[in-house]
């Protein structure tokens, strides 16, 4: 099929595009700021160039991965955020319309207010407490429009993507890396998404005839303390300290829920749950990084 992936350069589409050729599809990837060769730049936000790419391309698939990520900026900036993760997910969703384009969107646990004290499925509502969780929500509502024909797949907290991570899971490694002690919040409890797992898993969705709402997370829950404890043992890294200490020792300026856990409910239900366990997806992810780390030139080029 032909694929014409959105925020392709980020860290999910660095490990989807790829999976994506290696199962035979042709992929289209885009960026506003492209990086690997052979991405064509395409920001969401441009309804007019959105409409005349997707047309031009004729895709079977979009996969629309393109958002502004960062948290506290979208809290800082709500402009911005609701321009990318709204109106450029509803650009998206117009100009698949037209072409006939099947569409994916990539929403995320961050539209729940964390209150659940089990994992949220696909029948939870929806509650977000921030500007990101809040434009996110929009760009589901937006694709909602488009029935029948699309996918919302809710992930995680990402992790993936080595110099591209932008994420917790890459900060610890950084530190740990300079044998600094590390707090870490134990009172944040959510779900990893691995990018490599993320990808296989999106790839066998669309070769189902399956659509509407996903939740797809690696297996588990866990807290972020948890997480940089594995990270410690997965690396040998003993000696370094990791503090347990609450949020209120890392004022921010968006508010993070207490719960991003999900459960993949309706992948369970179909029998369609590749997704490995979080602890399994982190010791993929360190051994990724160890191999990095053993290279005396980046691998691939960063955005700053
Ligand atoms: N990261 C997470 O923890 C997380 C969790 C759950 C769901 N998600 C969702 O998963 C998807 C992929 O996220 P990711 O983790 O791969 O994030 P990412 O690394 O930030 O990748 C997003 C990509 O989209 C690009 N982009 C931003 N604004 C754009 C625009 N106006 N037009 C075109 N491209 C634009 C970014 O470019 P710049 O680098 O130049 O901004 C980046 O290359 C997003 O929809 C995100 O909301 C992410």
């Amino acid at each position: 099929m032909k694929i014409l992936v959105t925020g392709a350069d980020g860290m999910l589409g660095s490990a989807l595009c790829p999976e994506l050729a290696r199962r035979g599809h042709e992929v289209r990837p885009t960026d506003r700021r492209p990086l690997a060769p052979g991405t064509h730049p395409l920001d969401v936000c441009d309804a007019e160039a959105v409409s005349r790419l997707i047309a031009a391309a004729a895709p079977d698939w979009v996969m629309h991965l393109a958002a502004e990520t960062d948290v506290d900026r979208c809290e800082r900036e709500p402009e911005t955020a609701y321009r990318t993760n709204a109106a450029g997910t509803e650009h998206v969703v117009r100009a698949c319309r037209q072409a006939g384009a099947r569409l994916v969107y990539i929403s995320t646990a961050g539209v729940f207010d964390g209150q659940k004290p089990s994992p949220y499925h696909e029948g939870d509502v929806p509650n977000p407490i921030n500007v990101y969780g809040r434009s996110k929500l929009a760009g589901e509502t937006a694709v909602r429009q488009y029935e029948g024909v699309s996918l919302t797949v809710r992930a995680g907290w990402m992790v993936g993507g080595l110099e591209r991570d932008k994420k917790f899971v890459w900060k610890i490694l950084q530190r740990l890396e300079r044998d600094e002690a590390v707090p870490v919040v134990t009172d944040k409890i959510g779900s990893l998404t691995f990018t490599e797992d993320l990808s296989r898993g999106l790839a066998a969705l669309i070769e189902t005839r399956h659509t509407g709402l996903f939740h797809m997370a690696n297996r588990g829950v866990c807290s972020r303390y948890d997480i940089a404890c594995k990270l410690v043992d997965y690396l040998g890294r003993q000696g370094v300290v990791i503090q347990p200490v609450t949020s209120e020792a890392f004022p921010l300026p968006a508010p993070r829920s207490p719960s991003e856990a999900m459960e993949n409910r309706r992948l369970d239900e179909l029998g369609l749950d590749l997704m490995p366990s979080w602890e399994e997806a982190l010791r993929v992810y360190v051994e990724h990084y160890r191999q990095l780390a053993g290279r005396t030139q980046p691998a691939a080029p960063v955005k700053e």
